[in-house]
């Protein structure tokens, strides 16, 4: 069964019935909202939006009450609406409450407190469950005030789900869109998931359904390929796809730790409840692993680039008539060894990956060696063996006790039995 078949049919029966409060404020990506709405009914839930006044710019209430079939709230004070259905009662009767887009104006107002209006008080008189989908100009998004308004919901247990980095209506480039449609659907799914513990039939997310081996922990997790400028158009890449790296993070979010996924370019969507760190180069993501520190456990399944151009070119590099140019180059720094060798704050578990098409088992164990990491996970990345963007993996765990080999398994699964894995080596140390 394909994964998107399964996260169809999971999702179709973790939504039917639900009942979800939405609440639109005012942004140019309010436009999505409606999407959001079709998607949500399409699975089976219920859908009650609410409106704040700057919303109405960008969306019309007859818009949002024709694709939700639901009245549309906008008045906090409005006398029909206290008799048929009280404020308190519409965020109560709620098994979630969304709040998508939501801008820098209702963080605040939710982190302080304060209520006057529909939105700020449905979210304030209730103690349901709420997911925010930020969307603002990164600028906004950046500033101090708007980054510890939104740590601080988190910390009170309030899930957010983006921003997205991307090119923004206001004609900059940054974090600060709006999360698509389907990756707030996925962010809802778990959430709803999570809180009703509905018993999850399939074999890939069946480690939520036990006690969660890694709940509070921090996973950190390398992934995909770096890109190395030569000039503002060519790079240097390699054929990594992340798939690994993204079912480890997948994995370890499901067994209930904090994952920081920092990933190279690929074209994969992020695990929903992942925070997602996007880097293009090796010196990016050396910088973004450090950040990401303190961790439990570091996973470093990123295909790094071990060199990068000396003096990447400003402009285009040109055919010139002295032939092809010369591309001096400079070894990138080793993000698993500097983690690994870190004499302050090192993760109690180290992982790396060996990408081998000669003696795999010899170069693994040779590099765990080199880097003092925990464990090597190798494998064999031979174009014939079709690991390199494939689905599937067959590797070498290799420790200081010794070898263990797998037989060939889908990654997803490689990422469930290591994640268990790497659990139980926690565990038997009494971390
Ligand atoms: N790695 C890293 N930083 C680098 C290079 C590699 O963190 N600059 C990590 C990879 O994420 C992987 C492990 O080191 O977990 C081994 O990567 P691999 O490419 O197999 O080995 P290299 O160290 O690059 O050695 P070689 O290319 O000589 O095999």
């Amino acid at each position: 069964m394909s994964g998107a078949i399964d996260n169809q049919q999971r999702g179709t029966w973790m939504l039917s019935g639900k009942r979800i409060l939405l609440i639109v404020c005012g942004g140019i990506a309010a436009y999505k909202s409606l999407d959001l709405v079709r998607r949500l009914r399409e699975r089976g839930a219920h859908v009650r939006p609410a409106m704040t006044q700057s919303a109405q710019h960008f969306v019309t209430p007859l818009s949002l009450a024709t694709l939700s079939g639901e009245k549309v709230h906008t008045e906090l004070f409005s006398l029909t609406d206290e008799t048929e259905i009280g404020h308190i009662e519409l965020s109560r009767s709620a098994d979630l409450i969304v709040v998508a887009p939501a801008t820098a104006n209702i963080a605040a107002k939710l982190a302080h407190g304060i209520a006057d209006d529909l939105a700020s008080t449905l979210l304030l008189a209730t103690d349901t469950k709420i997911l925010m989908a930020p969307a603002m100009n990164l600028r906004m998004w950046l500033h101090p005030a708007t980054q510890s308004n939104f740590k601080l919901l988190q910390e009170r247990g309030i899930a957010v789900c983006g921003p997205a980095d991307g090119a923004m209506a206001c004609g900059e480039f940054g974090p600060g869109r709006m999360s698509e449609p389907l990756e707030i659907v996925a962010s809802i799914e778990r959430l709803l998931g999570d809180e009703t513990k509905l018993p999850l039939p399939l074999a890939n997310v069946s480690m939520t359904a036990q006690a969660e081996p890694l709940a509070g922990k921090h996973v950190i997790v390398t992934s995909g390929p770096t890109h190395e400028a030569i000039d503002p158009v060519r790079y240097i890449a390699n054929r990594s796809s992340g798939k690994q790296g993204y079912a480890i993070a997948a994995q370890a979010l499901a067994a209930g730790a904090r994952v920081t996924l920092i990933s190279g370019p690929v074209n994969l969507p992020a695990p929903a409840g992942v925070e997602l760190v996007r880097v293009e180069s090796a010196l990016q993501m050396h910088a973004a692993a450090h950040a990401a520190l303190p961790a439990d456990i570091f996973v470093a399944a990123a295909a790094v680039a071990d060199w990068r151009a000396a003096a990447a070119s400003k402009g285009k590099i040109k055919k010139g008539s002295s032939g092809p140019p010369k591309l001096d180059l400079e070894e990138n720094p080793d993000i698993l060894a500097s983690v690994a060798t870190l004499k302050k704050g090192r993760p109690f578990l180290v992982i790396g990956f060996a990408a081998e098409t000669d003696d795999v088992k010899a170069n693994g164990a040779a590099k765990l060696n080199r880097k003092k990491c925990d464990m090597i996970v190798a494998n064999d990345v031979r174009p014939e063996s079709g690991v390199m963007g494939g689905d599937s993996n067959s590797v070498h765990l290799i420790t200081k006790s010794g070898v263990e080999t797998w037989p060939e398994l889908p990654k997803g699964e490689v990422a469930r039995r290591l994640v268990a894995r790497l659990a139980s080596m926690m565990r038997g140390a009494g971390q």
